[in-house]
């Protein structure tokens, strides 16, 4: 395994004893560039040893255990559960957290948080076991549409790392699939839109992402159960939203021209001629890997008006085979269609394409792949990562985290070149890669999500509860050449939960974590699974974000 991560690595930097230096005098041309454009991950390329997150810590072993379990010397509290008001007006914190962003006011010690909401509880937050079957009444669609979206909390640290929300908070507000959404883009007023140009609401809103001009991207996933139950138009999901966590004002945006699928994330990037890329997977079985391009160049001057950048560019699908990014233009799917009638007739104008966007990707020649979820940019050298979580349909069952090469090192080429980075399975030590987000030594932290019916069973039971691990992508003064490609467990979560959504303060001296679906598989609400996070008088588990400290 050593050698295979060593060989692998060499292969890419180039080989022998000469291939740090190469990296670093390859690659390190790029860091000034990068930064001058303000990329956030950016700023820290090469700033080895100048932060404190690293691999400073002693990897824990799996555990069952009904807690968040740390390595020696690392702490956890909660910062905001399900329920808890999050301002005066007395807006509620939602269910089922996943993507975090920490948005500064002051440094690291003071800003905002932007989270997730993916899908709601039945039995937890409408009291009925799942499965029940019984119609919702219109308050319980309006919940159902409530607890999920976005929070946008404010988080104050002390100077003895405890953290805790900002109640009294001006900026706090909720974000639902009550709140009115703009259209922007190809399909806004499109007929297979029904010829909306604003929709209700976002939600089952998964990982996401940071844009250059600070504001945050939302992924609308498995969006279809709560759609049909409220009975609102299933197009009008499956999108990226864009919300501004400091400005109410910055009209909530759903961007049509990044396509319909089920978003796992965006991630954004800079091409070497200055347009904007963003990577994102579409998280189904035998899916695609998707990169979209903005038609205009990022002014950094124009700040938050560069989100028009989001309205015009084109999609491309990922042929992994022929390594190549396939336009999805109207006429690349017409062409594939030819004599089709029944596509033909469904494919007409490039709104049709955006929005059945996975179904143009396989008509176009995009590679079906092992469910992409979350995908990173590299800091240190612009690969990209994606996290293929799993696929039983190809006996795939721990899933693997695939590393694509751009051509040139751009994120503006339209070819490519990739490997299996690390693979899931015994011998790894994790299975189910998801979220991922890089630190400034450009190691990957990589949650897992083995799903709650596998966990602590058959080919999953050495595993144990769903963890996160640390995986080096870089050998430096703190990480030998042996150690790339190598997983570390570095959390293990509550019974029958997911960690979602890491992500680091500037300073990285604190990580943010959500904690999704705790005692997921309950089925009498009066003797509930999991009890984290065993709050004093609390009578169920509670889908939290919590802050670790300790680095
Ligand atoms: Fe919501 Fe693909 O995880
Ligand atoms: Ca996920
Ligand atoms: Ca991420
Ligand atoms: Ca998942």
């Amino acid at each position: 395994m050593t050698e295979i991560n060593r060989r692998k690595f060499l292969t890419y930097v180039g080989t022998g004893a000469a291939a740090l230096t190469v990296a670093s005098a390859g690659l390190g041309g790029l860091a000034p560039k990068v930064e001058a454009k303000g990329r956030n991950a950016a700023n820290n390329l090469f700033g080895f040893n100048k932060k404190v997150s690293g691999l400073n810590f002693k990897p824990i072993e799996p555990t069952d255990t009904d807690d968040v379990i740390l390595p020696k010397g690392f702490k956890y509290e909660v910062v905001a559960a399900y329920g808890d008001k999050i301002n005066e007006a007395g807006d509620t914190f939602g269910f089922n957290c996943d993507f975090t962003q920490y948005l500064p006011i002051n440094g690291s010690n003071h800003g905002l948080l932007w989270v997730n909401h993916e899908y709601s509880s039945d039995l937890f937050v409408q009291g009925k076991p799942a499965g029940a079957n019984g119609k919702y009444t219109p308050e319980q669609i309006e919940q159902l549409l409530y607890v999920q979206g976005g929070s946008i909390i404010e988080v104050k640290g002390d100077r003895k790392g405890g953290w805790k929300m900002v109640t009294n908070s001006k900026y706090a507000r909720r974000i639902t699939g009550l709140t009115p959404f703009e259209l922007t883009g190809p399909a806004k007023g499109s007929q297979a839109m029904e010829n909306a140009t604003n929709v209700q609401g976002t939600f089952a809103n998964c990982s996401g992402g940071l844009t250059l001009w600070n504001t945050v991207l939302s992924a609308e996933e498995n969006y279809e159960s709560t759609s049909r139950a409220a009975g609102l138009n299933e197009n009008h999901y499956g999108w990226i939203v864009e919300i501004d966590p400091f400005d109410p004002n910055f009209k909530v945006r759903k961007h049509t021209a990044l396509g319909r699928f089920h978003h796992e994330n965006a991630a954004m990037g800079l091409t070497n001629d200055g347009r904007v890329a963003v990577y994102m997977g579409d998280d189904v079985k035998d899916a695609c890997v998707y990169k979209y391009i903005s038609k205009n160049k990022y002014i950094e001057s124009r700040g938050k008006a560069n989100s028009d950048l989001l309205e015009e560019g084109t999609l491309y699908v990922a042929n992994m085979k022929k390594g190549e990014w396939v336009a999805m233009t109207i006429e690349n799917v017409r062409a594939a269609i030819k004599g089709k009638a029944d596509l033909e007739a469904k494919f007409q104008t490039q709104a049709d394409v955006l929005v059945y966007a996975d179904e143009a990707s396989i008509l176009l020649g995009g590679t079906p792949t092992d469910r992409p979820e979350d995908v990173e940019i590299s800091p240190f050298d612009k690969t990209i990562f994606i996290a293929h979580t799993n696929n039983d349909r190809h006996g795939n069952f721990h899933g693997h985290i695939t590393r694509f090469i751009e051509d040139n090192n751009d994120l503006g080429s339209l070819t490519f070149d990739f490997e299996i980075f690390a693979a899931g399975g015994k011998q790894s030590g994790f299975s189910a890669p998801d979220n991922l987000t890089f630190d400034s030594n450009a190691n990957l932290w990589t949650v897992t999500d083995i799903s709650s019916g596998s966990l602590n069973k058959g080919i999953h039971k050495n595993f144990k509860n769903n963890g996160l691990f640390v995986i080096p992508t870089v050998a430096h003064k703190n990480v030998k050449e042996e150690e790339v490609g190598e997983a570390y467990q570095f959390a293990s979560g509550p019974v029958e939960a997911e960690m979602t959504g890491p992500s680091f303060t500037p300073d990285e001296t604190t990580l943010f974590l959500a904690v999704q679906h705790p005692g997921e598989n309950t089925r009498d609400i009066n003797n509930p699974t999991s009890m984290w996070p065993h709050r004093k008088g609390d009578t169920m588990p509670r889908p939290s974000v919590i802050a670790i400290t300790g680095f």
